[in-house]
């Protein structure tokens, strides 16, 4: 080949190069910033492909900010020390709205202006960073460390698929400082907790401190291997490059290059406004798939920022609105196990009643003996306990140095504690149980299941009535439920409930026939069939007869089903004492299947949007759900789309939403529209 043959292959392989990393560039943050990807992942890994290909082909064309490049270098021997530039502060607290119209109050003063506009961004629970971007490209990255020096760990932010490489901007500044805060969602924690206990490895305690560890591995390959995120919340500073003029403006600039913002910042006016947001992200919280531990309140003009300065450490212009501790140290009494309703032995703690975030918790679940072993909890120690939210209280971890004695490891009984019937431990699974299928216990608690809230709804049933039923033996099956309203009589003897009351209580009985087939099937209680597979499977097959006519394989052909869940399901529906109680339940009018073409059902005329990850849903199950309740589903907001259904983060099209007026619901409200107009209350989006 002539020189200029060479030549001209290597420019037009640097043009698709090129070509290629602002693709890539654009579909990572599509997936890991937006969630909404456009190409599904066959498609994304040819282009990675061809880019790895022509970068072999053509090593000059090699560059440290080409997406291939994300792979995790060598490891180090320490960090080098890195000075910040600007000094990174902390915040000053207010512990309630009180203090924190205080905090306006002396600010109002200090700017001698009685209105300024300040934004509020929930304050992440993770580790500070800051990354210098040269020409956009991104050069260093450090922690916070004191304040004045940190620690370089460059190579370990690389790995971070949110963080951009290179800023997609068409002028960046000579030079650039994006700070932000790294953390780890739930799910991972989860995650690399299920796979440390399968080790036998002792538990990490929670997602922070497990962050934090995974950004300071020397060996940048263990970073890599935990999915940890970044989210930008300040530009530090800026060379040759123009400033914004508000705090407000730094976020968009941010977003619009690519760098993940928070989805729930807001820009308000008034404090009164301020106090409201604050106060409703203490519940909002545990809606989050990550740990906030306030919010962060900044006046938002960068001008005014200046004039109210920084006293020591921490800036006059901002202050963190601290939600009440969800953790507290309690002595642990004892631990006692309780039966579930598939048998499963749950060990749970027995605490010294303690206010953990508000609440007063006294009681704490251990999970199961495995955890208790690996997180060496005992009988007698001093614990930290902890509550989000609406979720069970959970024992973290024990205080060592508070230990004392040697008190004894915890067993599990070798008999359940309620019939007395010898335990059983399958080798691969961490839970005990109890195989006793007439064990009072499990029946109460299937009893407890089915009438509750995301089963078949039979308000004023509950534990107590559950339990009472059952132990009277006026319930020795699930379809016992519908024969009650025979047995008004010898009822309202035995239970102290008012006439009124229990006749209110047989209506939503026969209420309850009507729900759809995806409630039933939450409602049996069948391993592993929560909501999600429940939806998949009643969307699929669309009555009870059709899902009982179905093989392992055809169930498991379904998206989101899995082998297991796929035997547990099939399983179930051939035990010949599961389809007696599925053909009692049907004599009694209980519905079984959900009426075909969906005509007529809650969601038909609705035109609907999905932006944004949801949580109990793929997109396919979503969208399937939607159609099955007679609605459809759109690609794209128009004037034509009643409205948007908005998960997590959602970009895009909840701005077009915001632009034409149409109503934006998120998915708990829209899981409520459909409940309500299920059951004939007026829903509206
Ligand atoms: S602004 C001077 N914004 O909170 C302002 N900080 O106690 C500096 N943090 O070290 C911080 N989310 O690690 C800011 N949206 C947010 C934040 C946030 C979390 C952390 C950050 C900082 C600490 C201050």
């Amino acid at each position: 080949m002539t020189t200029t043959h060479k030549q001209r292959d290597h420019e037009r392989a640097r043009e698709r190069v090129e070509e290629l990393r602002s693709q890539i560039r654009h579909h990572d943050r599509l997936y890991y910033v937006v969630h909404e990807p456009e190409i599904d992942d066959t498609e994304y890994d040819r282009l990675f492909r061809e880019l790895i290909g022509l970068e072999k082909d053509f090593p000059r064309l090699l560059a440290p900010d080409s997406p291939t490049q994300r792979v995790a270098g060598e490891p180090v021997e320490t960090f080098g020390a890195v000075e910040h530039r600007l000094p990174m502060l902390s915040l000053s607290n207010v512990l309630d709205t009180e203090d924190l119209r205080a905090w306006h109050a002396r600010v109002t003063r200090l700017l001698e202006r009685e209105r300024f506009a300040m934004v509020c961004e929930p304050k992440i629970d993770g580790l500070a960073i800051a990354l210098v971007y040269e020409r956009g490209r991104l050069v260093r990255g450090a922690t916070r460390g004191d304040g004045t020096r940190g620690e370089d760990i460059t190579q370990n932010l690389r790995t971070i698929r949110s963080i951009p490489l290179a800023l997609e901007v068409p002028r960046p500044p000579a030079s650039l400082e994006v700070r932000g805060e790294v953390y780890m969602t739930g799910a991972e924690f989860e995650r690399l907790n299920a796979e440390r206990a399968a080790a036998g490895e002792q538990l990490y305690m929670n997602p922070r401190n497990t962050a934090a560890g995974s950004l300071r591995q020397l060996d940048p390959a263990v970073t890599a291997s935990r999915r940890l995120d970044v989210i930008g919340y300040q530009i530090g500073w800026t060379e040759d490059g123009e400033p914004p003029d508000t705090h407000w403006q730094a976020l968009r600039w941010l977003a619009e290059a690519g760098f993940p913002t928070s989805p729930h910042a807001v820009r308000l006016e008034t404090i009164d406004e301020v106090a409201d947001f604050c106060e409703a992200w203490v519940e909002r919280r545990a809606n989050l798939e990550y740990a906030i531990d306030g919010v962060v309140v900044k006046v938002d003009d960068l001008a005014l920022q200046r004039e109210l300065g920084t006293v020591g450490r921490e800036p006059r212009w901002a202050t963190a609105y601290k939600f009440p501790a969800e953790q507290a140290v309690t002595r642990l009494r004892e631990i006692q196990v309780s039966v579930g309703r598939t048998g499963v032995l749950t060990p749970f703690a027995v605490l010294e009643p303690v206010i953990v975030g508000g609440a007063k918790v006294s009681v704490a679940t251990l999970h199961n003996e495995e955890q208790v072993r690996l997180k060496d909890i005992r009988k007698g120690d001093y614990v930290i306990v902890q509550r989000a939210g609406d979720v069970i209280p959970q024992v973290i971890g024990p205080v060592l140095s508070r230990r004392e004695g040697r008190p004894r490891r915890f067993k599990m009984p070798q008999r359940c504690p309620v019939c007395a019937t010898p335990v059983e431990k399958h080798p691969d699974e961490a839970a005990h149980y109890c195989p006793n299928g007439n064990c009072p216990v499990q029946l109460a608690r299937l009893v407890e299941h089915f009438t509750s809230r995301g089963a078949m709804d039979i308000e004023g049933f509950g534990e107590r009535r559950a339990f009472l039923f059952v132990e009277l033996t006026f319930i020795k099956s699930l379809s016992d439920i519908y024969a009650l309203p025979q047995r008004r009589q010898e009822l309202l003897e035995v239970d102290r409930i008012g006439k009124q009351m229990l006749d209110n209580l047989f209506a939503n009985i026969e209420a309850s026939k009507r729900q759809p087939l995806r409630r039933l099937l939450v409602a049996l209680g069948i391993r592993h069939v929560g909501e999600e597979t429940a939806t998949a499977l009643a969307v699929h097959f669309g009555s009870m007869e059709a899902l009982r006519a179905a093989s392992r394989e055809e169930i498991e052909a379904i998206d989101g089903i899995g082998p297991i869940v796929a035997d547990a399901v099939h399983g179930y529906l051939q035990h010949p004492e599961h389809a007696a109680l599925i053909d009692r339940l049907a004599a009694a009018g209980v519905r079984m299947a959900d009426e075909t073409g969906a005509r007529g059902g809650p969601l038909e005329g609705e035109a609907i949007v999905l932006t944004g990850a949801l949580k109990r849903w793929s997109r396919n199950e979503a969208e399937a759900l939607i159609k099955s309740l007679g609605g459809r589903v759109g690609s794209s907001v128009t004037r034509k789309t009643t409205f948007l259904v908005a998960g997590e983060s959602g970009g895009a099209k909840r701005s077009k939403a915001e632009q034409l007026g149409t109503p934006i619901v998120s998915e708990e409200e829209f899981v409520a529209l459909i409940e309500d107009r299920e059951q004939g209350r007026a829903g509206k989006p």
